[in-house]
C-alpha cells in the first residue's frame, strides 16, 4: 500500500512501551510520550498531502483537551470504545462541540469476555418491537447519535445483517431506553495489558484513563 492510499492516521494510547516491555508493564516499561511532538509530525502528513485526516483514539477528556491546546489541525476522529452499556457520553459530547467525527469500536459489547447486549432485555425487547435483530438495534443505536460503528463479525450471514440499518429508524423513546442501560462500564479497559498493580506506571484502570470513569 502506497501511503497515498492512506485516508486517516490515529495514534491510540498516549504512552509507550520499552522495547521488549512486560505484560502488564512494569516499573520503567511505560516511556515518556511527546503527544505534541507526534501530533506535530502528524500534522505534517496532512500538510504534505500524504494523508487525508489525522485522529486520535482511546482519548480521554484530559488528553484531547490538551491536544486541543495545542494542535494546528484538530483531529478528524475519535475512535473510542462506545456501545449502550458504555455510552462515553461526555467524550461524545466534547468531540461533537470540536466538530470532531466519532467512531464507535465494539459497538456490540465486543466478544466473549465482554458486554453480552445482543442477550440484553432491553435490547431484546426493542429488537423484537421494531422487527430488527440485536445487533441491528446495537449498530444503528450509535448510527443515530451521529457516530460511525466499526461492528465486526467472521460471519457472512451477520455481516449482511449489520449493514442493513439505513432505511429504518429506532423511535425516540426506544432511543432513550437504550441509552438508560445502567451498569456502565468499559469492556475494554486496558487492564490486563497495561495495569501493574504493584510497580505502576498505571497501577489501576483508573490511572489509565485520568480517573475520569
Ligand atoms: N482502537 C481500539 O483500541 C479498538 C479496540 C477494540 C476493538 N476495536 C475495533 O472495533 C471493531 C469491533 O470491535 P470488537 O470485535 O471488539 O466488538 P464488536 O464488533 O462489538 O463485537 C464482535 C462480536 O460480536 C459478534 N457479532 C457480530 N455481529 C453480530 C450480530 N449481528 N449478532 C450477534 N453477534 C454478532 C461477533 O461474532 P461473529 O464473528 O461470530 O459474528 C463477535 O463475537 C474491530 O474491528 C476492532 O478492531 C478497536
Amino acid at each position: 500500500m502506497s501511503t497515498r492510499e492512506i485516508k486517516t492516521c490515529t495514534f491510540s494510547y498516549t504512552f509507550r512501551l520499552s522495547e521488549g516491555a512486560s505484560k502488564p508493564p512494569q516499573a520503567g516499561d511505560v516511556l515518556d510520550f511527546d503527544m505534541e511532538g507526534v501530533w506535530r509530525e502528524m500534522e505534517k502528513l496532512v500538510k504534505e498531502n500524504l494523508v487525508r485526516d489525522i485522529g486520535v483514539c482511546n482519548f480521554t477528556i484530559t488528553k484531547l483537551n490538551k491536544l486541543l491546546g495545542f494542535a494546528e489541525l484538530i483531529p478528524s476522529v475519535c475512535q473510542m470504545e462506545m456501545h449502550p452499556g458504555w455510552r462515553n457520553d461526555q467524550m461524545l459530547e466534547l468531540c461533537k462541540k470540536n466538530g470532531i467525527h466519532v467512531t464507535a469500536y465494539s459497538p456490540l459489547g465486543s466478544q466473549e469476555g465482554g458486554k453480552d447486549l445482543i442477550h440484553d432485555q432491553t435490547v431484546d425487547r426493542i429488537a423484537k418491537k421494531l422487527n430488527k435483530t440485536p445487533g441491528q438495534v446495537l449498530v444503528k443505536w450509535g448510527l443515530q447519535r451521529g457516530t460511525s460503528v466499526i461492528p465486526k463479525s467472521l460471519n457472512p450471514d451477520r455481516i449482511k445483517e449489520n449493514i442493513k440499518v439505513f432505511d429504518w429508524v429506532i423511535p425516540e423513546q426506544d432511543l432513550q431506553a437504550l441509552s438508560s442501560i445502567s451498569d456502565q462500564k468499559r469492556v475494554m479497559d486496558g487492564e490486563d495489558i497495561f495495569v501493574n498493580k504493584t510497580q505502576g506506571p498505571f497501577r489501576s484502570v483508573a490511572d489509565l484513563w485520568d480517573h475520569e470513569d
